[in-house]
């Protein structure tokens, strides 16, 4: 049985942060709303209870009873962890005159303490709380303080007595110890944050870190075959990781049951359905590539607006895809490479839906397929990873996300194939520029790449990797409402400006543009205005999300 930590979700920001740390340790977690605690799985040899954006006296925040595990497994509380423990225990939570918020350290620190095996005194870490913990409860002892805030890390250890919660019933003696810390050991600004983390998932709950690519490979496998025996499974691939992925563990599992169909909307970029369709054949993988750019380009024909771009090619994409799912008669199952974001993000607890999910759906009734998501327990890097234990071709596995409308939402006004191809030549120019411009990197910057999973060899400090590495997403955007002058040769030109998009993110919530060097933009925008027909000006996007979002419509 897999072990695992769960994760009591209180709508923290960063609780999907604790995720992920906790999945680099090699353990499985599994982020669960704040009073879904399963209680008769045997697998759980941890909890942690996140952040959140409520206080523990507004009547909203969450107030769950924390009977069911309290003291029979290790527990970490994290900020509003840390104060609902304090405060549904006895002691004391007040408004703090100033918000805590930033970079502070531990002056005092028990070293001799589990939690902070290995730290230094004085270590940094990252506060951010309206409230305080003004006394804990009875029992507890403060093991970490900061210059402001005294009660900074507590805890209870196993076999003592505490005071009975005025929220819950304590049914037992607390036989596993209780630990609360105010700042976020996730974030990256608590330096020892990841020591800390490790202190308590594998010392202090004994983890055996058997979560790994191969593991989840092997156990997946056995689990697909299981399931889906001798059925016929249908996946729609888009080209991009998260689809090809699963197709490809799904064809470990049942190989030629498979089935996928990847269609051609036309507004792919240049030459990519051959080049993903000679990709997947090297993969063994059974696809159908359905060329139906012809009806979306007769759909699209004269439309302007950004939504209804959309609609169209959404409705399209499904009468496309649904044809072809309904010629495979014996089709038992829809596979997608949902991943576990996605489904966090639509669980979200606080009930505000931040970004909706982008599937196939709207498969005909009739056909009566179940779902079939085998990444749907993996974060991004981790279907990487997977993808890399599977033998794919790096290219596969690092291709930056593109969005489902492809080249449609970038380009300004009405849709026609050769609008469409300009902005391919350029987008093509752009993109082969990044990949073959290398750039060093240390520190932090060093770290989040290889965090991201890119294959690089650190020398002196240093990796080397490519600008397309670096960055989350790129594209050209094809300014076809807007005309300008310019002279070629002896010529004077009246045509469109391209605009380049380069973005860095963790996950296209937040974005940040990328500072891309200037003797790249300036080679990339001379190639694109003296090789690209129709272009005469080259434009580099400054904006960041949010305000602007990382497509252009
Ligand atoms: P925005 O533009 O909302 O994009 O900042 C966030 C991320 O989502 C991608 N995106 C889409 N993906 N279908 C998709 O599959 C879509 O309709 C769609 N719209 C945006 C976008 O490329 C970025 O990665």
């Amino acid at each position: 049985m897999t072990q695992k930590i769960i994760i009591l979700d209180f709508g923290s920001q960063t609780t999907q942060l604790i995720g992920r740390r906790v999945r680099e340790l090699d353990t499985f977690c599994e982020i669960m709303p704040y009073n879904k605690f399963p209680k008769d799985d045997p697998s759980v040899i941890g909890v942690i209870l996140s952040g959140s954006p409520f206080s523990v006296h507004d009547p909203e925040g969450f107030k769950p009873d924390l009977s069911d595990f309290l003291g029979k497994i290790p527990v970490l509380g994290i900020c509003y962890g840390a104060q609902y423990l304090s405060f549904s225990l006895g002691g004391k939570v007040e408004k703090s005159n100033t918000r805590e918020y930033g970079r502070a350290n531990l002056e005092t620190i028990n070293l001799e303490n589990p939690l902070f095996k290995g730290f230094e005194q004085n270590s940094q870490v990252w506060m951010s709380h309206g409230d305080t913990i003004t006394a804990i409860p009875d029992g507890f002892e403060v093991i970490g303080s900061t210059k402001d805030v005294k009660n900074a890390a507590f805890w209870c250890p196993p076999g003592t007595a505490v005071a009975n919660s005025t929220l819950y019933t304590l049914h037992s003696t607390l036989d596993k110890g209780i630990w609360a810390v105010q700042f976020h050991p996730e974030v990256f600004h608590t330096l020892q944050g990841m020591q800390l983390l490790r202190n308590f998932v594998v010392d202090i709950c004994g983890s055996r870190q058997e979560w790994s690519a191969a593991s989840f490979v092997d156990t997946t496998v056995a689990e697909l075959k299981a399931q889906l025996g001798n059925d016929r499974v249908i996946l729609g691939l888009s080209g991009g990781v998260d689809s090809s992925v699963a197709a490809v563990l799904l064809n470990r599992a049942i190989g030629d049951h498979l089935t996928c169909i990847f269609v051609d909307h036309g507004m792919l970029r240049k030459n990519e359905f051959q080049q993903v369709m000679d990709d997947y054949k090297v993969l063994g993988l059974n696809v159908i590539g359905v060329d139906a750019s012809e009806k979306f380009f007769a759909d699209l024909a004269g439309v302007t607006d950004p939504e209804q771009k959309r609609k169209i090619i959404g409705r399209d994409f499904v009468e496309v895809f649904n044809a072809e799912a309904k010629k495979i008669t014996d089709a038992k199952w829809l596979a997608q490479g949902t991943i576990y974001p996605d489904r966090i993000e639509s669980l979200n607890i606080t009930g505000k839906v931040i970004k909706s999910h982008h599937n196939v759906g709207g498969l005909p009734k009739e056909m009566n397929l179940q779902l079939c998501e085998p990444l749907k327990w993996l974060f991004k890097d981790e279907v990487r990873r997977v993808g890399r234990q599977l033998g794919m071709p790096e290219h596969l596995i690092t291709r930056h996300p593109f969005p489902g409308p492809g080249l449609a939402v970038r380009i300004l006004g009405d849709i026609t194939p050769e609008k469409v191809r300009i902005l391919q030549d350029a987008d093509d120019i752009y993109i082969r520029g990044l990949r073959d411009y290398k750039v060093k990197l240390s520190g932090e910057e060093a770290r989040k790449v290889l965090a991201a999973g890119v294959p690089a060899d650190m020398k002196d400090g240093e990796i080397e990797v490519s600008l397309y590495d670096q960055i989350w997403q790129a594209g050209a955007i094809l300014l076809s409402t807007v005309r300008s002058v310019g002279v070629m040769g002896d010529e004077r030109t009246y045509e469109n400006p391209v605009a380049l998009r380069a973005v860095t993110s963790s996950d296209a919530m937040t974005a940040d543009w990328a500072h891309l060097p200037y003797d790249f933009m300036a080679k990339v925008s001379n190639e694109i205005i003296n090789k690209v027909r129709g272009v005469n000006r080259v434009c580099y996007d400054i904006s960041s999300k949010p305000p602007a979002t990382i497509e252009w419509e």
